[in-house]
């Protein structure tokens, strides 16, 4: 059986590459990996620390590029990777443009499409945006659905998807477990010479398309306050590649003594920093499912969430992008430590690191039935 993987961004590399390895040690199957590279630099990080062997790399990236440029340059350019390889399955991940125009593609060729991180939804189209339509409509055309958590199938249940619907857990947990090490030294230089002694560490991400512009502006004044008047705080921003999301964040928060804006961290320098930091604020999806199975409470700088299993568990909060709520919600934690206690205790919603053999064995299932 010939199983294609496609992916294109940094967050759908970390949750993919440790699958591909558990279809790549499978003897009935085939793997081959095709990147879109909707990313560039951000992509080949994670394809160097899983050693993941890649057939094709479409890429596609162009700075700035528009949403239009993406889907169109994906659907033009896989056609003949599709021709070539006629694979069984084309697997796709998440929400990104990659996930729907790679489905897309294959269902124009009448490959059948595995969805993994299926189900997760705000039912607000422009909110993750335009990643809940992506995800939707991604779900409409795929035939086997890879659900993280319960909550997540009964979203499908609701949209009248009830086929091929398996319950798997996260494969970010898979990717996490061996990442995080107890002695790790960091490879960054600048988080390696941070001295974090005395100091507390807040971990903060803010990249999403809906807060450009006013609503990163807004974070960015509220990190400025809170790190102004705590005197103990150091914040830790791994700044996007963005160009839009560079230009505020330096402009805002640049030559700020407590203020570190580095470059991307690879995902092993991440993973351990996260582990390492007393709190973190982002807007990313991913690491709202990291940072509770270390117990680090989160700041969600967004107005919703499709993720609603660690908020429910209390680990995560969702607080909006309005610079009083953010400072607020980050002041009470820095102060009240009972607050804080509440908020700090590793909950694992997500899964419990097996999700990648669970979506192996559910391939190999399907596809035993279907030949039967
Ligand atoms: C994309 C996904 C988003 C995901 C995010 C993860 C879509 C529509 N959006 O958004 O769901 O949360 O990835 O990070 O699929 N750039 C580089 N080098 C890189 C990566 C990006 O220079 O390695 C710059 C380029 O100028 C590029 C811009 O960042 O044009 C934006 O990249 P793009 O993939 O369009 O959007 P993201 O915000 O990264
Ligand atoms: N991440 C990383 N380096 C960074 C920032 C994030 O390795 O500098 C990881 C993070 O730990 C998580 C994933 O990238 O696994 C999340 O990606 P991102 O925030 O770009 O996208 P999202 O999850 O919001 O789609």
């Amino acid at each position: 059986m010939k199983v294609m993987s496609v992916f294109g961004t940094r967050p759908e590399a970390i949750k993919m590459c440790p699958l591909v390895k558990k279809l790549e040690a499978e003897p009935d199957i085939e793997s081959i990996v095709c990147l879109t590279g909707q990313h560039r630099e951000m992509l080949q990080q994670v394809i160097d620390i899983f050693e993941t062997p890649v057939k094709y790399n479409l890429d596609i990236m162009k700075t700035r590029q528009t949403l239009t440029t993406i889907t169109v340059s994906i659907l033009e350019e896989i056609e003949s990777v599709l021709s070539a390889e006629k694979p069984d399955l084309v697997l796709v991940h998440g929400d990104t443009s990659t996930s729907f125009a790679t489905a897309l593609a294959a269902f124009y060729h009448q490959i059948p499409v595995g969805h993994v991180e299926a189900g997760l939804r705000t039912y607000d189209k422009y909110s993750p945006f335009p990643e809940e339509m992506n995800r939707s409509l991604t779900g409409r055309i795929a035939e086997l659905h890879f659900a993280p958590t319960e909550n997540n199938r009964k979203n499908l249940a609701a949209e009248g998807i009830t086929g091929n619907v398996f319950v798997t857990g996260n494969t970010v947990i898979d990717a996490f477990q061996t990442t995080v090490k107890k002695d790790y030294v960091f490879k960054d230089e600048s988080i390696r010479s941070l001295d974090f002694r005395g100091l507390r560490c807040i971990l903060m991400t803010a990249h999403r398309r809906e807060n450009l512009g006013g609503p990163l502006e807004s974070i960015c004044r509220a990190v400025r306050r809170i790190v102004e008047e705590f005197e103990d705080v150091l914040v830790v921003y791994p700044v996007h590649m963005n160009p839009a999301v560079r230009d505020t964040a330096e402009r805002i928060l640049g030559g700020m003594e407590r203020v570190r804006l580095v470059h991307p961290l690879d995902v092993e320098d991440m993973h351990n920093l996260m582990a390492r930091s007393c709190l973190v604020m982002t807007d990313s999806g991913g690491i709202q499912e990291e940072a509770p199975a270390c117990g680090v409470p989160v700041l969600v700088l967004r107005t919703e969430t499709e993720r609603p299993e660690a908020v429910e568990a209390g680990t995560v909060k969702v607080v909006g992008v309005c610079e009083e709520a953010i400072y607020e919600n980050a002041k009470l934690l820095l102060t009240d430590t009972e607050a804080y206690r509440r908020m700090a205790h590793a909950v694992n919603p997500y899964g419990d690191g097996h999700a990648c053999e669970r979506i192996v064995r559910h391939i190999l299932e399907w596809k035993k039935d279907g030949t039967d």
